[in-house]
């Protein structure tokens, strides 16, 4: 592996606390940290003059040892890897303070008395990173939960779900329209930092049990200004080399400077009015949401000149898009019809790939037909027409209690892929490979292996 500038190593101890200690020093290393992945070396920068361990993102603020740091961690791009956290549980035997029966256990409150019950009860986290959110049916919501075949027996009142779903990255967050999966820290009318004040303070009373507004407004303003200062990115690819080479625009540098406001580039032009919001209208799509490798088209490497040819396919590869819930999947959505488009309908932020509005939507993974037998299956009963679903996690529905909402999902932002698998929510897709998979089927795209292993070079160089 090629050495880039400023190697950081971060020492971890037990107690989840992080100290920073600068092995080689180039240009501004103390604004930089650079880790391996699989697929190459991947770069979070920060606009502050350094990384700062002292701030309360890396202090146990609330009464189970957890921190942010716990689950956000810059090495797995700022979430969690299955990996990393099984090799927590080998050194700790199960007590680092991820492993907290709270959320991390496939049942609240999980025996784990013994070492292999603690192996058995944080399964879902030890296989796919999957941190269990429980949250209540909405009061006057538009449905009923009627039942639930639950893998795990946890005997949970059926008034509540528990959706097991990935850490969403905390970086590159100046980018973000939803906070949140489902969405439900972001307030109508809020700008992103008062949204992400808030998200601290629930994070700090959910995961860390603290108690009601634990942080004081100068610790929630800290957090937010910390991760506010980061860009992560993908800066050097084992086949391709360096990202920035040749005109690339790869790493985080470039993403930093990447001009944004929520509803840019929207296909939609829905002009959403709020704090952030774009000024002007979108002026509907421009398709090459992607331009970061537009350089490498005629490249004499056959490595860099597949991850132009991924970008491309993403930017144009045109396919029918149908039936998806909160887009054109009938009812109140705003497009009735089928329509014609490419992966950049959804992700439509300019090299950053999140949906630059707030609009989440159905594609399907939730859907009976896609449960594996680790995830619960929801039965639903729409409280008017007696209609039923099932449903592995009602995603949006459980914010809104609407029954348009089952099964809604933010689209996230695409940077920083490489360092963080599993994707989707609920980590279904074990590799970028799966994920291509996963939409070459469902919308009926037939990608054939050459472009799905160009998608897939093209994603990991993000
Ligand atoms: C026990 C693990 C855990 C801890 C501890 C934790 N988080 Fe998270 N975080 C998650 C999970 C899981 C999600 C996604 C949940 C969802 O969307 O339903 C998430 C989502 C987020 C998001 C949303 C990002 C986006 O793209 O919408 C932010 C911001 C965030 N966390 C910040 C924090 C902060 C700040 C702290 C500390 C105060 C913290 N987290 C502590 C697991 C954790
Ligand atoms: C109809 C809208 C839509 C289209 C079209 C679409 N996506 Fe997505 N994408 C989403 C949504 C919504 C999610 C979040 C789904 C979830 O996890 O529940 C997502 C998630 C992803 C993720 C997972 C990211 C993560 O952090 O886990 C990847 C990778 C991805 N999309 C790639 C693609 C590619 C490649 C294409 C084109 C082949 C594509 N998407 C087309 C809406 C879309």
């Amino acid at each position: 592996m090629t050495r880039t500038t400023g190697i950081v190593v971060i020492a971890i101890t037990l107690a989840g606390l992080a100290s920073v200690r600068q092995t080689t020093a180039d240009d501004h290393p103390r604004n930089k940290l650079t880790f391996g992945n699989k697929a190459g070396v991947q770069q979070t920068i920060t606009t502050a003059d350094s990384f700062d361990t002292d701030n309360p993102f890396f202090q146990s603020l609330g009464t189970n040892g957890r921190s942010c740091f716990t689950c956000h961690r810059p090495d797995q791009g700022w979430s969690v890897t299955p990996r990393e956290i099984r090799e927590r549980f080998q050194e700790t035997r199960g007590s680092d303070p991820i492993f907290r029966t709270n959320d991390g256990s496939n049942c609240e409150g999980a025996d784990i008395s013994t070492l292999g019950k603690r192996r058995q009860a944080f399964s879902m986290l030890m296989t796919k990173g999957l941190i269990r959110v429980g949250l209540p049916v909405p009061t006057g919501a538009e449905f009923t939960i009627t039942d639930v075949d639950d893998p795990y027996y946890c005997g949970a009142a059926l008034s509540e779900a528990s959706m097991f779903r990935r850490p969403l990255p905390t970086t590159n967050l100046r980018f973000l329209s939803t906070v949140m999966w489902d969405g439900r820290e972001t307030v109508k009318g809020e700008a992103i930092r008062a949204d992400l004040m808030s998200q601290a303070n629930n994070a700090t009373i959910t995961h860390a049990q603290g108690a009601p507004l634990p942080l004081s407004s100068a610790q929630a303003e800290e957090i937010v200004d910390f991760e506010l200062g980061l860009y992560t990115a993908q800066i050097h690819d084992h086949g391709a080399g360096s990202l920035t080479a040749h005109d690339g625009d790869g790493g985080p540098k470039a993403l930093s400077e990447q001009p944004f406001c929520i509803g840019i580039n929207d296909p939609l032009n829905m002009l959403p009015v709020m704090p952030g919001a774009c000024a002007a209208s979108s002026g509907g799509l421009n398709q090459f949401v992607f331009t970061i490798f537009a350089s490498w088209q005629h490249s004499q490497s056959p490595e860099r000149r597949a991850i132009f040819h991924g970008e491309e396919l993403f930017n144009t590869r045109g396919f029918i898009i149908d039936n998806v819930a909160g887009l054109n999947g009938g009812g109140t959505d705003p497009v009735t019809l089928p329509i014609k488009g490419t992966c950049n309908v959804c992700h439509d932020t300019p090299n950053v790939g999140n949906h630059s509005i707030s609009m989440p939507l159905n594609i399907g993974l939730t859907d009976a037909a896609h449960r594996t037998p680790d995830l619960p299956l929801y039965y639903l009963r729409n409280n008017s027409t007696q209609e039923t679903v099932t449903t592995t996690d009602p995603g949006r529905a459980m914010v809104t209690g609407k029954w348009n909402d089952i099964g809604k999902f933010k689209g996230p932002i695409l940077r920083g892929l490489a360092a963080r698998a599993p994707y989707f929510h609920n980590g279904s897709a074990a590799t970028l490979g799966d994920a291509v998979d996963f939409y070459d089927t469902r919308f009926k795209i037939g990608l054939t292996t050459g472009e799905k292993a160009d998608l897939v070079a093209f994603m990991h160089a993000l």
